[in-house]
């Protein structure tokens, strides 16, 4: 540890900014949990449950999370879980209740799913579901595989996991509101930092990586020195090999959910994971900053933000990438039109010839906006072009009548020729009906036959 992190980590220890007490971070969890640490006594448990992870973390910076996560140390999962999904059927059938001033005539639904195998449980109800695990060890036999599980306690739970602001929980019983940090979370939520918990960890699981990006870029953040360094310890190819591209996908993909796409992209980039797992270079973070920009005032797709990496690869690499992460093969279709049209000068002839035989492919909402952000100019005389989709045009046969109106006999270059000149005059936005059309179109046969 540098001494400079050193005193930052020491202060952030001493003082102890955030406020860990159990009414505080209730405020910032779904109410059911204080509801549920009000019943736990009744449920005669032989043994402790906790609240766990990101739900913890998320608490801590007041941010509302959604997904619970609890541990049961000392009782197999299914234990709390046969209790808890009753529990949450009466919460949740006194809150309709609560909004409807009737009792509701049928009893709100709920399934539980378990692997006693792995101590595991998931509770659904309504649009949740709560996780509930026994507290465990893992061991990965080889890298990347999945992991052998002991049950154990609490606080190997939490030694098991990604990171140490991960690594955090509250307990709801017996001990209700004790805070437990015992791999000193609390200090690098403070201080931002991404701290792994051991060596092995992302060889155990690369995906932990991406995720530490993911977390490091929402936090305005930084992985620690060492943890930095042991990331291309998961990226080797025997590592590689041994995981689902789909993994790595799927946490690509939560990257470009976040609110704001580039910091995390950034962290990813620089501890070398971005080119390494997806080939995608630097040149994309102008466009992701303009996406994000645009994100702070309307919704903006995460197939913008995937398209806008893709821009920094070759048609080839493209398709290697696509391939490998099974992504849909549209990506290609869309990837060339636009490089296509980024190449192109506003109002050239190759740009006009473009966008007409691709209207429907510059429809698509991705496309477009990343368009809007590429060149507002470039999208403004698409979208004038797309306008014209929806009144009569100029046709060739317009234009033939025209010239014979001349005295001329309409060779097709001729024709070719008023229909690109009126094309352009369109994209320029200056003719916004059928009849300026035809007007312009006489004016220049005219001045061309003088
Ligand atoms: N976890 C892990 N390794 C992973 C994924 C998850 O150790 N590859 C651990 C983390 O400690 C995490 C917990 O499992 O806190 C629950 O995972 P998940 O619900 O996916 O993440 P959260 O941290 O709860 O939420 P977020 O999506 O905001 O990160």
């Amino acid at each position: 540890m540098l001494l400079r992190e050193f005193v930052d980590w020491f202060r952030a220890y001493t003082e102890q900014v955030f406020d860990t007490s159990i009414e505080s971070l209730f405020k910032h969890m779904p109410v059911w949990v204080k509801e549920l640490s009000v019943a736990l006594p009744s449920f005669a448990l032989d043994g402790s449950v906790y609240v766990v992870g990101g739900i913890v973390r998320d608490a801590l910076l007041e941010r509302k999370s959604r997904d619970v996560d609890l541990v049961v140390e000392g009782l197999p999962a299914r234990e709390l879980a046969e209790q808890l999904g009753p529990f949450l059927q009466k919460y949740f059938q006194s809150e309709a209740t609560f909004e409807i001033p009737f009792e509701i005539p049928f009893e709100i639904p709920f399934e539980i799913h378990c692997h006693d195998e792995f101590g595991t449980c998931t509770v659904h109800i309504e649009d949740i579901a709560v996780d509930v695990a026994q507290a465990r060890a893992e061991t990965y036999p080889h890298p990347a595989s999945l992991p052998l599980v002991t049950f154990s306690t609490l606080k190997n739970d939490l030694k098991r996991r990604d990171y140490t602001i991960n690594a955090l929980a509250v307990e709801l019983y017996p001990n209700k509101g004790t805070f437990h940090d015992p791999f000193l979370g609390l200090a690098d939520l403070e201080t931002k930092t991404l701290r792994i918990l051991h060596e092995e960890s992302f060889k155990d699981d690369p995906t932990r990586i991406i995720r530490g990006a993911r977390l490091a870029g929402r936090l305005d953040g930084q992985f620690e020195p060492k943890s930095k360094d042991l990331v291309a310890t998961g990226l080797t190819d025997d590592v590689l090999e041994q995981i689902s591209p789909a993994r790595l996908r799927a946490e690509l993909e939560l990257c470009l959910q976040e609110a704001q796409v580039l910091p995390s992209i950034k962290q990813l980039c620089e501890v070398g994971a971005l080119r390494s797992l997806f080939a995608v270079n630097e040149s994309s973070f102008e466009l992701i900053a303009a996406l994000d920009e645009k994100r702070l005032l309307q919704l903006v797709d995460a197939d913008s933000y995937l398209l806008a990496l893709f821009l920094s690869l070759s048609d080839v690499d493209l398709k290697q990438l696509v391939e490998r992460y099974d992504w849909s093969m549209h990506y290609l279709r869309l990837h060339a039109l636009l490089s296509d049209i980024r190449q192109c000068n506003s109002l050239s002839d190759r740009f006009l010839k473009k966008v007409n035989d691709e209207l429907y492919g510059l429809k698509n909402e991705a496309v477009s906006l990343l368009l809007e952000v590429m060149s507002p100019e470039l999208k403004q005389q698409v979208q004038w072009l797309q306008d014209v989709e929806l009144r009569p045009k100029l046709t060739g046969q317009d234009v033939l009548n025209l010239l014979a109106l001349q005295g001329s006999s309409g060779e097709s270059s001729q024709i070719g020729d008023v229909l690109l000149a009126v094309g352009k005059a369109r994209a320029a936005g200056t003719l916004l009906s059928y009849e300026q059309e035809i007007d312009y179109a006489t004016h220049y046969i005219k001045n061309k036959t003088k």
